[in-house]
């Protein structure tokens, strides 16, 4: 299995920002990881045209369960597809907390991923709330059982765990919460998914930095990381592959 280093710009980034993508490229031509950068939508064909030839991937952040139709604002995976992304994020937790997305509706947004050639990178995580209260693997297994769409397999499924806590707050959890829950998870995907859970990427996510990847990177089942505020800069998102190439 590769791992892969992936970066979420968020709502971040204008054309301007295109350079740092190129930066990034330079700096890491041919890394032993995969590489991908996921800017806003508005970027997505541009920095696909930039990366083309090049180890960069380009994904998208959200997409519209159906392929097309009369969802004023929408972006859907076929979309996404022909402006060039390789892949595409679904249900983070901004996503879930500023939208009020389901399992259920993450999960057909999944599916609509699949069937468009993308690689859908589902996101779970629980609240500090829930972590506090001893619920962590109870809430991550539910969102599991219920985001994974139909037909995943080791090719076209990521899995990104991020602690809701955890981003863009700088706070991480140590390494055996980690371990604990990336184990979890290989486990419950298994149930899911069958044999192909063993080659599916299971990405840490949450305040990945220069400083801690490494140490993230060695923990049993983490096969690379979601960044995202250290994935605007080239230096720090080039770091980050660097340590996972090591
Ligand atoms: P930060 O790396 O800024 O904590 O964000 C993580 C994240 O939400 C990536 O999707």
């Amino acid at each position: 299995m590769k791992k892969l280093a992936a970066g979420n710009w968020k709502m971040n980034g204008s054309m301007a920002a295109l350079a740092e993508a190129q930066a990034l490229v330079a700096a890491h031509p041919a890394p032993s990881c995969e590489m991908l950068l996921c800017p806003p939508a508005t970027l997505i064909a541009a920095l696909s045209a930039q990366a083309k030839g090049t180890p960069l991937m380009v994904g998208g952040q959200d997409c519209h369960p159906k392929a097309s139709g009369a969802h004023t604002g929408d972006i859907s995976a076929v979309m996404l597809k022909d402006a060039g992304a390789t892949h595409v994020i679904l249900g983070h937790s901004e996503r879930r907390t500023d939208h009020g997305e389901t399992d259920a509706l993450v999960k057909a947004k999944a599916e609509a991923a699949i069937a468009a050639g993308l690689i859908a990178i589902v996101c779970i995580g629980e609240t500090e709330a829930e972590r506090d209260a001893g619920r962590t693997l109870a809430v991550i297994g539910t969102q599991l059982d219920g985001s994974v769409p139909a037909g995943a397999t080791a090719a076209n499924l990521v899995i990104a765990y991020e602690p809701v806590w955890a981003i863009g707050t700088g706070r991480t959890p140590t390494l055996a919460e980690i371990a604990e829950v990336h184990a979890f998870l290989r486990a419950r995907l298994q149930g899911l998914i069958g044999p192909d859970a063993a080659g599916t990427r299971l990405l840490y996510g949450g305040s990945v930095k220069p400083s801690n990847a490494t140490d993230i990177f060695a923990v049993p089942h983490v096969d690379g990381a979601l960044v995202g505020g250290a994935s605007l800069k080239a230096a720090d998102f080039g770091a980050i592959v660097a340590a996972l190439s090591a």
